[in-house]
């Protein structure tokens, strides 16, 4: 790595749409909203079938923002589909937002209010569900004010409650708290905790889509995936796909923090490269080399400065043994310890561990205790770090629930970029 890592590529600028009305409205006014085209998605949308809106979605390419990246068509699809006996179906809004490194979602949920909520009342429709939770983590004081302020002026102006805007289709939502629990923002988590209970998961299958909150078929989507929605059906698949690549058509805010001159949020078609974000980001602070960053956060993978011209997509990111995750990235510059970084994970782990199966329970304790041996005077670190690299493999394959399947994300990504540095950290 040297100097050459700073070089400029192409300078690119924001692509916002999902923030297109950030700063620019005030969040707390409805009218605002309307005004900007708010609700023309909604009113769209109920002039379509339930399964066209779906398809819309479907054809659009939209994937999961919480994440994982799957297709959101098809969650609707696989969870309209499902039990048709049953009384009620849910939407499930993931506004936990508990990933080191991410805000994306509260940048929605404190500047456009309402198009999340938009994109909910959309997927509600789509799947014909009736009643909706939005799950935001208690610290969030000013999304929960907002997005509270957002559902009674919906109701108030017909958009929620009964008959929304004469189509005959009745959805009611509410905002229920989390309280702080990295593991409660895994869907099946999210879904024990809603219901009242301590935020143990549960065993998958069956899936939300077939069994979710109260047993019923639930579409859990994040804050972000949600505010797409209105976009989507306002303009159409055609006009979305134009943005973004083949198979990660639109944006992606991606957070990013450490060493840039300017941290923040940047909206951002998929496929942009890690440099040009950095460079949107105002470059490397104080011009100091590039050395490695932490994708998609503490569940996110490590890379060195040989993926900074590489497409920032799902597919490409994961081909490459990386991941885009939550849209978190940490840069780190040239005499930064990516061992103090991994550590930090490794604690993170043990810590937000519910303690329910022994790999994950016993396992993030070993690794932060072998974390630890890494810095000792004696003993053959090369050895320790594969086996490290190995237990978190066997928990990966053994664990209870994804918590647990997480720790091989940044130590093998760190192992194999930094292997030298981590045998001998200072
Ligand atoms: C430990 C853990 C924590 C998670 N935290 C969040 C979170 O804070 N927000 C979120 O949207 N998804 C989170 N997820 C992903 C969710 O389980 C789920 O995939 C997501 O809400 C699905 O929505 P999407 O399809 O719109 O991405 C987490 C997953 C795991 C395993
Ligand atoms: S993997 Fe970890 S967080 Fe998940 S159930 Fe097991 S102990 Fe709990």
């Amino acid at each position: 790595m040297n100097q050459d890592n700073n070089r400029h590529t192409m300078q690119i600028k924001e692509t916002r749409i999902v923030l297109k009305n950030a700063g620019k409205i005030n969040p707390m006014r409805i009218d605002d909203y309307t005004q900007a085209g708010g609700y023309e998605g909604l009113r769209k949308a109920l002039q379509m079938k339930p399964t066209n809106v779906i398809d819309e979605l479907m054809d659009a390419g939209l994937r999961g923002r919480g994440g994982a990246g799957f297709s959101t068509g098809m969650k609707q699809k696989f969870t309209s589909e499902s039990c048709q006996r049953c009384p009620q179906r849910y939407v499930v809004v993931n506004a936990d937002e508990g990933e080191p490194g991410t805000f994306k979602d509260r940048v929605i949920m404190e500047q456009d209010p309402h198009l999340y909520l938009e994109g909910t009342i959309i997927a509600a429709y789509a799947i014909q569900a009736t009643k909706g939770f939005i799950y935001i983590r208690a610290e969030y004081y000013d999304s929960i004010k907002k997005t509270r302020k957002a559902i009674e002026d919906a109701y108030k102006a017909g958009f929620l409650g009964k008959n929304i805007l004469g189509s005959g289709f009745d959805f009611d939502v509410e905002v229920k708290l989390g309280a702080g629990s990295y593991l409660c923002g895994e869907e099946l988590t999210m879904l024990e905790s809603l219901e009242g209970k301590r935020g143990n998961p549960r065993i998958k299958p069956p899936f939300p889509a077939e069994k979710g909150v109260f047993g019923m078929p639930t579409l859990v989507n994040n804050v972000e995936t949600l505010a797409n929605a209105p976009i989507i059906i306002a303009n159409g698949k055609e006009w979305y796909r134009k943005l973004g690549t083949e198979r990660s058509p639109g944006t992606k805010i991606f957070t990013i923090s450490g060493q840039v001159n300017r941290p923040g949020y940047y909206e951002l078609p998929l496929g942009v490269s890690l440099k040009q974000l950095i460079d949107l980001a105002g470059g490397m602070r104080k011009g100091r080399p590039f050395k490695a960053a932490l994708l998609g956060g503490a569940a996110g993978t490590f890379v060195d400065a040989s993926m900074l011209d590489e497409k920032m997509t799902y597919d490409n990111l994961r081909e490459k043994g990386a991941t885009l995750g939550s849209g978190a990235v940490i840069v780190m510059a040239e005499g930064d310890p990516v061992y103090d970084i991994l550590h930090n994970c490794l604690r993170f782990f043990r810590h937000e561990s519910c303690g329910k199966c022994v790999p994950c329970r016993v396992g993030t304790t070993q690794l932060v205790r072998q974390a630890d041996q890494l810095k000792a005077p004696e003993g053959n670190k090369e050895d320790l770090l594969k086996q490290m690299v190995r237990e978190s493999e066997i928990m990966a394959g053994t664990s209870l629930c994804p918590l647990g399947q997480s720790p091989i994300l940044p130590l093998e990504s760190a192992a194999r970029y930094f292997k030298k540095e981590l045998c001998n950290p200072v």
